[in-house]
């Protein structure tokens, strides 16, 4: 983990028309010049979408950070598409932005167009998600959590919590799967299978899994057809607060009490998590940090500075039981 450190002073912004992928939103926040005068780091960043708090909370991140940095921000807003992502990538190689930044919708189909940053020599940084490619060299760091750890940090919460409910017998979970192809929905997955094939082969049974796409409406619309079709699901596990969140509208609707007829872990740890958690609602949550815009601005200076940089900058999180959510809620910072 890299030590924070302070940034340059941040310079006053002054908005600049772009041109960047039809579809996507954008903007550009431009800072010009860093205090001392000299040109600003000039920084295109291609989000995911904003499909979450998590995410609102990690472009307000990544948007200050440049700010406080002095950067200029060139940040493209994909609505969870691949193809606005490339596009937008596209036209900041053209812009010949100095670094490139995105988090990636999905692990695969990025080679080309990391081809043609490293041909023009822009420097790529992942943030939050990683990609499978065939060549390592195309990016050069992940700054962003441990997915699996996080998907077996759910497993082993949901042990405490069953223990904590006294629930007896079959653990028949209901697991609502992030964005399918993205990285936090293969790996948290991945994460909670392990920790259920060591520790619970003949108790635990996932009874159905399918993805709310890291949305609120995903979570309820997907929710509210496994209580159909599996009435008796008695664990929620789902990949994100978001479709937690919608999930428990889903089962209120169908008369059953969520956090107790059925017990529910997610991960993020978003204020309304949070304040789910507190109604009794959410029996834990494996945090999740969207809070990365310090650590990416870092990164960025000394990728321009040609500075090596650790391959992943992993980020530091917690885990919440429901009885530590009442105290925490107030310091929750996202
Ligand atoms: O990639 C991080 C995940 O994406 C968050 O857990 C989720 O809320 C978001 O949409």
């Amino acid at each position: 983990m890299l030590n924070r450190r302070n940034f340059l002073t941040a310079a006053v912004g002054v908005a600049a028309a772009t041109g960047l992928a039809a579809c996507a939103k954008e903007d550009d926040s431009s800072s010009g010049s860093t205090s001392g005068g000299s040109k600003a780091i000039v920084l295109g960043f291609s989000q995911v979408g904003s499909e979450s708090g998590w995410r609102s909370a990690n472009t307000d991140s990544v948007k200050s950070a440049a700010k406080e940095a002095g950067y200029t921000l060139k940040f493209s807003d994909a609505q969870q598409k691949q193809e606005n992502q490339i596009s937008a990538i596209r036209s900041y190689i053209t812009q010949g932005v100095d670094v490139i930044a995105f988090s990636p919708v999905v692990v695969t189909g990025w080679d080309a167009v990391l081809k043609e940053a490293k041909a023009k020599k822009i420097p790529v940084v992942l943030t939050d998600r990683s990609v499978e490619t065939s060549d390592e060299s195309l990016y050069v760091t992940l700054v962003g959590s441990d997915f699996t750890d996080e998907g077996r940090r759910a497993g082993k919460i949901l042990e405490k919590v069953i223990a904590k409910a006294g629930l007896k017998g079959d653990v028949k979970i209901a697991q609502l799967e992030g964005t399918t192809g993205a990285a936090p929905a293969i790996e948290r997955a991945k994460g909670f299978k392990e920790v259920m094939d060591a520790d619970h082969a003949d108790d635990w049974k996932i009874v159905v899994s399918q993805t709310g796409d890291f949305t609120r409406a995903g979570g309820k619309q997907v929710m509210a057809a496994f209580l159909q079709s599996n009435p008796d699901i008695n664990v929620l596990f789902a990949h994100n607060d978001d479709m937690g969140i919608g999930a428990i509208q889903a089962i209120e609707a169908a008369g059953k009490k969520p956090g107790k007829d059925i017990l529910i872990v997610t991960i993020d740890g978003v204020k309304d998590g949070f304040i789910a958690m507190s109604e009794g609602k959410i029996n834990a949550i494996v945090e999740c940090n969207p809070l990365l815009g310090p650590q990416l601005m870092e990164v960025v200076q000394k990728v321009k500075n040609g500075e090596t940089v650790e391959r992943w900058i992993k980020t530091k999180e917690g885990d919440f039981m429901q009885d530590q959510a009442a105290a925490a809620l107030p310091t929750r910072k996202y």
